[in-house]
């Protein structure tokens, strides 16, 4: 996600924004800039890439002049990494710059109301649209016109705002989007975290939602929204620098596990308006989408995992045909695709070879391209004919995570979005998937708030040599992501299977201790998937059962079970997955393994 870093003090500014924001890069980031108050300008230099960039244009901050300025590190989420999207943002006459981490779900609507009025825009970003809403609301106050502004919009957002006449001013607002000041002598600062300012002071307020501070050289002001002045202890920072780019967790992956209810909100949340699900990113007309014979899924890994449970979705609501590849054996089957098959391809990083070329394949034989993908700008977002993006942030883990679940997430709406264009769903069934839908964040949540319970089963089967993850319809597909989760990062072997094949050969291998993980999360099947797992039972087997709280006899059937919320059957992999997650990085933690890189494996693989 994007860093934030702002400086007021004493000192030339430039050269302590980009050490700032070079302990951000860990966050992941496609392009930055730092805009400086010279005492008469706002002056912004801003690039595309890393951060050597711009430190090249600048000469390391040298041909920048002043002691009061920002800094910011993008993860682009609208608009495609370039040097015009990178921020700072300036508003129309230059009088503002905007640094923002975040989401503004809201941010067309008041584009379109800020054109009306003749103001143009540089950039395609939500960003810049903050800009220009803080010159066209401003009557002489900062303060007033920041919180009227901050009145306008809708979703997360952490700002640094400075101002060309006031240059003895740093403005911070926080909501969602965690933001800091740090506290120095004579000077201040701000950042995204922690990490971007230990260098120069540990002592620091942490913005709370609505928060606004006021930065001096020589104070820090911290009002809310009704301009009472907030009261705050400083709190003294006591960790070492590596463990504060983690956000204080110990993995990345870790960190990653816990991001997904606001990663799961962030995709989903502005793509719901006024109940109804809006995939403005598909330009298919109705009639088009109607014409479509079959759906063709391509991907690898988790992200062809994410594709077996959107082939039970989408045929469930939508009841046309899908079919799920593996991408790099889809390329060599002289596959039966045509201008009537809709392939979507799913791809985190959306450079993955594989993916990439078996896309090409597809779109060769005149099939419509739609990509879900983590990485704006990247490779197969570019190539597809529409992408819809997932929101999760970078992800650093090599093991998917969040970006696994916002895939997800994002299937799920594809899905509601179809049935209702080919009318396979009724309105009430509309209302209930949006419903759970947007229930799924708290859920998530709950889940996490009770991880001590698989700490314990991880604690009892970190040894395992082999562990089996059964499951029956969306449970099977959820049982390939469980296992491939367990194998990348404790290096135990481990297969899925589905329930009911394995009596046609594989139970040869079950005996007195194995570990069969048995997902028991479908309702419809769930008399069958107790049978299967009283057959491994009957063989030695210790299983431990995923099911939903609504289910309690299911604690009597299996040796442990670990309970999650219910939701409608479509849906319950955002669930279930979590658990799983928690099981691997718990298992591979007590292995001493290495669970942010593991041995053998890239985070993104670009060769075939
Ligand atoms: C999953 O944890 C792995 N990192 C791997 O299977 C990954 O999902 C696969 O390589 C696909 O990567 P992509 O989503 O970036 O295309």
């Amino acid at each position: 996600m994007c860093g934030i870093v702002g400086y007021i003090g004493y000192e030339q500014a430039a050269p302590l924004l980009l050490q700032g924001l070079e302990k951000l890069e860990y966050r992941g980031y496609d392009s930055a800039g730092v805009c400086l108050n010279d005492g008469e300008k706002l002056v912004v230099e801003k690039s595309k890439g890393k951060l050597k960039v711009l430190k090249e244009l600048t000469e390391n901050g040298k041909t920048l002049k002043g002691t009061v300025g920002i800094g910011h590190t993008r993860w682009a989420t609208h608009g495609e990494p370039s040097d015009v999207n990178a921020h700072p943002h300036l508003s129309d006459s230059d009088r503002f710059a905007v640094v923002h981490n975040g989401i503004i779900e809201n941010y067309i609507q008041l584009k379109e109301h800020l054109k009306s009025k003749g103001i143009e825009f540089r950039s395609k970003t939500d960003t810049e649209v903050i800009a220009q809403l803080i010159e066209y609301y401003y009557k002489g106050s900062i303060i007033d016109t920041v919180i009227k502004v901050m009145s306008k919009l809708e979703g997360s957002y952490a700002l640094g705002v400075i101002s060309r006449d006031n240059p003895d001013e740093i403005i911070a607002v926080r909501k969602e989007s965690p933001l800091i000041i740090g506290l120095g002598e004579n000077e201040n600062y701000i950042a995204s975290d922690v990490t971007a300012i230990l260098a120069k002071t540990r002592k620091i307020y942490r913005l709370e939602n609505n928060e606004i501070a006021v930065l001096h050289r020589d104070s820090v002001k911290i009002i809310d929204t009704d301009k009472e002045e907030v009261r705050k202890e400083p709190e003294t920072i006591k960790w070492d620098i590596s463990a504060a780019e983690k956000g204080g967790y110990e993995h990345f992956m870790f960190k990653e596990i816990m991001e997904q209810p606001k990663s799961v909100h962030d995709t989903v949340a502005p793509r719901i308006k006024d109940g109804r699900v809006v995939l403005d990113e598909i330009k298919l007309s109705d009639e088009q989408l109607k014409n479509f014979d079959k759906i063709n899924i391509l991907a690898c890994g988790s992200a062809y995992h994410v594709g077996v449970v959107a082939k039970y979705v989408f045929e469930k609501i939508i009841r046309k045909p899908v079919e799920v590849d593996l991408a790099s054996e889809f390329r060599y089957r002289n596959p039966i695709i045509d201008e009537k098959t809709l392939t979507v391809v799913i791809s985190q990083s959306g450079e993955t070879a594989d993916t990439k070329e078996a896309m090409k394949e597809a779109r060769r034989r005149g099939s419509h391209v739609i990509s879900i993908v983590n990485v704006v700008g990247s490779a197969i977002a570019v190539e597809s004919d529409d992408v819809i993006y997932t929101w999760a942030g970078p992800e650093i883990a090599v093991a998917t995570t969040k970006a696994y679940s916002t895939q997800l997430a994002v299937i799920y709406l594809m899905a509601i979005y179809l049935g209702d264009k080919l009318g396979t769903i009724n309105e009430n069934e509309y209302k209930t998937y949006v419903s759970e839908l947007q229930e799924l964040p708290k859920k998530i949540t709950s889940i996490l708030e009770n991880k001590e319970n698989i700490q314990y089963l991880a604690s009892k089967s970190f040894n395992c040599r082999d562990v089996f993850f059964i499951g029956r319809n969306i449970d099977y597909a959820l049982s390939l992501e469980g296992s491939l989760k367990l194998k990348e990062i404790s290096y135990i072997h481990s297969e899925a299977y589905a329930a009911g094949e394995l009596k046609h050969g594989t139970i040869s291998l079950i005996e007195s201790g194995t570990l069969v993980i048995a997902l028991a999360t479908h309702e419809e099947l769930l008399g069958k998937i107790i049978s299967n797992i009283e057959e491994v039972q009957a063989r030695g087997a210790n299983v431990i059962g995923v099911a939903c709280e609504n289910h309690p006899e299911m604690a009597s059937v299996a040796q442990s079970t670990i309970f999650i919320p219910n939701t409608c059957d479509m849906f319950l992999p955002s669930l279930a997955v979590i658990p799983l997650q928690l099981f691997a990085y718990y298992v591979a933690s007590l292995k001493g393994c290495d669970i942010d890189k593991p041995r053998n494996l890239a985070k993104s693989v670009t060769v075939e």
